[in-house]
């Protein structure tokens, strides 16, 4: 059994959605209630993983194969980071878990969930975060955003109809999950998305 004091908290959104900006933000309010925080990201969160992330984000491959490297860097990232951290009663805050896997290789890609499934299965057994945030957001908005931020990835590249996708098997996560989603509207202004924060960390 795992040993868990500490609650792992997951922040999922399509590219653009303000996840990076609002989740520095939910780490200092926790850490401000004297809370040891670990932040954390998938792909990545391990020398391995870190390697792994620089792979999918850049180099073109079979769909099964991209779903594969981040349920390596997943089990890295689980076994290595998470549960010790959890096992010693910090809170753990990552950017990203598989609820990406199954909006992005799933729902963007077309990859059959049973397999995700299995992959989730074999990878992290029951394991799954306390809280997932989602920020939702239209994806013309959420493309403006990238638009005028950075060089864009693999995936920041693929088409507003491939981000449709991913944020419709989002949202449908949430709702087969909702005892662990929060979904927030990520089209609001930065203080509206701040209260709301706020208020789940206080209920935290
Ligand atoms: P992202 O959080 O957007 O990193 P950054 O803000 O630095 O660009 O994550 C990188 C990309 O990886 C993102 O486009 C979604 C993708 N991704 C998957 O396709 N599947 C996964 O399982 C994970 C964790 C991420």
């Amino acid at each position: 059994m795992t040993i868990r004091l500490g609650k792992f908290i997951s922040f999922e959104g399509v590219d653009g959605a303000g996840k990076s900006t609002h989740l520095n933000w939910f780490a200092e309010a926790l850490r401000q209630r004297g809370i040891e925080i670990v932040m954390t990201r998938e792909p990545g969160g391990t020398p391995v993983g870190e390697q792994l992330r620089e792979l999918v984000l850049h180099q073109s491959m079979q769909i099964d194969t991209e779903a594969l490297l981040m349920f390596a860097a997943r089990l890295e990232h689980v076994e290595q980071v998470i549960k010790p951290a959890l096992a010693r009663g910090a809170w753990v805050i990552s950017d990203r878990f598989s609820d990406a896997s199954f909006a992005y290789q799933g729902g963007g890609r077309g990859m059959n969930i049973a397999r995700l499934e299995q992959l989730e299965r074999w990878v992290c057994g029951d394991f799954q975060p306390d809280l997932t945030l989602l920020f939702d957001i239209p994806v013309e908005i959420a493309q403006q955003r990238l638009a005028d931020a950075r060089t864009p990835d693999r995936f920041e590249r693929e088409q507003a109809a491939f981000f449709e996708r991913v944020r419709a098997a989002y949202q449908q996560r949430a709702t087969r999950y909702a005892q662990r989603f929060a979904v927030i509207d990520a089209a609001q202004t930065m203080e509206q998305v701040r209260a709301r924060l706020q208020g789940i960390v206080d209920k935290l």
